[in-house]
């Protein structure tokens, strides 16, 4: 249980609010840059704040204030040239960095050296890796971009899910460190809805949490598993400061304002060693709707579930009545932790997770079940045979209303019949 101001500080996240400014010390995953082929320039809100994302025929990406610099004009209604966006209005051009580099009638006419000076608008740097696109939107200088080890991977099919959530970031991210919920939300609940009249699921019989350079690991025993299972040597982590790695894929919950957040999933699948080598192109991304026609909660897919629970939580959750227990440690302790970094910030010190060193960023290790699998792969019998992997032949579980152009690209990459 929380009390109600410490539930307000560890939620909200605008600018100049503490979580608001922890959040901005890190890199976010805010789409895929596959998204700007067609349209190159995309409205988002990050953080409370209004911005248009886009990518210039240079192909360089910018993200940028919503409203121009000039007289506050909709950015989104513009057009991006060789070197940057320039508003519909009057025309102003302006780069990726802010600067304004053009100012039409001004250019022609002022002859005012001095135009162009303190007028820059907001604009955050944007990077591409692993298809997704990543933006910093904290004080400078920015940290490096972590180059998590699953995006290294070769010979793999990727693409990128994203769903829009109308509740808070923070409950969705509690989420990565409570693995007694697949127990009941994925495998009870899932049997429940096909017609089970009995809780079969194996049941959970052990689970802790630790604290590791970039999260919290979590590792669990249920019913059934052997001794030497990865779900106990290895474990998932909790990723700092608001991601989730599994072993095939990552899921990010990106604050868009207190009261939404966009859910960003990038999915790993090796394809069977006959295949190799492959090389993908570009990355599909597609969103993943969140409603059935009658306006209830999709529960077909796994991380639709997920979302079940996070939007069912209230569009904040009210903290202050709920009541922790021995399978929440996790969750305690992301809390806490949240909290020393807020004071770490005020102290002037960095918070955890943030990397400095260009060497230890260019690859970062993860506890990684599938480390094995996705560095070396599997023949294709093998691959049917694995209890995650091999479903995803047949169908994609995870989210729901996978593209039938990416399900046919993923079967031309595996090599398997559609
Ligand atoms: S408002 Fe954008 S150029 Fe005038
Ligand atoms: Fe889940």
């Amino acid at each position: 249980m929380l009390s109600a101001a410490r539930n307000e500080t560890l939620t909200r996240v605008g600018p100049g609010t503490p979580m608001g400014e922890l959040l901005r010390r890190y890199w976010h995953p805010i789409g895929g840059a596959s998204q700007l082929d067609n349209e190159p320039i995309k409205t988002t809100r990050l953080m409370c704040e209004d911005l248009v994302l886009y990518k210039d025929l240079s192909g360089k990406f910018g993200l940028v204030d919503r409203h121009c610099p000039h007289r506050r004009a909709d950015m989104s209604y513009g057009w991006v040239e060789d070197k940057g966006i320039r508003c519909n209005y009057h025309g102003w051009l302006m780069n990726e960095t802010g600067k304004v580099v053009e100012q039409p009638y001004e250019d022609l006419t002022s002859g005012n050296p001095r135009s162009k000076e303190n007028c820059d608008m907001k604009a955050y740097e944007v990077r591409e890796m692993g298809g997704l696109l990543w933006a910093y939107m904290g004080p400078k200088p920015a940290p490096e971009l972590p180059v998590w080890e699953p995006f290294t991977y070769a010979n793999g099919f990727r693409e990128i899910i994203l769903a829009d959530i109308p509740c808070n970031w923070l409950q969705c991210q509690e989420n990565s460190c409570d693995p007694v919920h697949f127990e009941w939300m994925h495998d009870n609940w899932s049997a429940r809805m096909k017609g089970a009249n009995a809780n079969v699921a194996a049941k959970h019989l052990k689970v802790v949490f630790e604290d590791y350079d970039y999260g919290l690991i979590y590792r669990r025993v249920r019913e059934n598993q052997p001794e030497n299972s990865k779900y106990w040597t290895v474990g998932r982590v909790a990723l700092w400061p608001n991601g989730f790695y599994l072993g095939h894929h990552f899921e990010w919950r990106v604050p868009v304002d207190d009261e939404n957040t966009l859910s960003v999933a990038w999915f790993f699948m090796r394809v069977p060693k006959e295949r190799e080598p492959y090389v993908q192109e570009s990355v599909p991304t597609w969103i993943s709707p969140i409603r059935d026609a009658n306006g209830r909660w999709i529960s077909s897919h796994v991380i639709n579930q997920d979302i079940v629970a996070w939007v069912g939580q209230g569009t904040i959750a009210d903290r202050t009545k709920e009541n922790l227990r021995s399978s929440d440690i996790g969750i305690s302790m992301m809390r806490e932790q949240f909290l020393r970094d807020m004071q770490a910030i005020k102290e002037g010190r960095d918070p955890k997770a943030v990397i400095r060193d260009p060497d230890v960023a260019k690859c970062v290790l993860l506890p990684d079940m599938y480390r094995d699998i996705n560095l070396n792969g599997l023949a294709m019998e093998d691959l049917k045979k694995d209890r995650v992997l091999g479903p995803r032949l047949k169908e994609f579980r995870h989210h729901y209303g996978q593209p039938p152009e990416v399900r046919k690209a993923f079967v031309e990459a595996i090599g398997i019949e559609s």
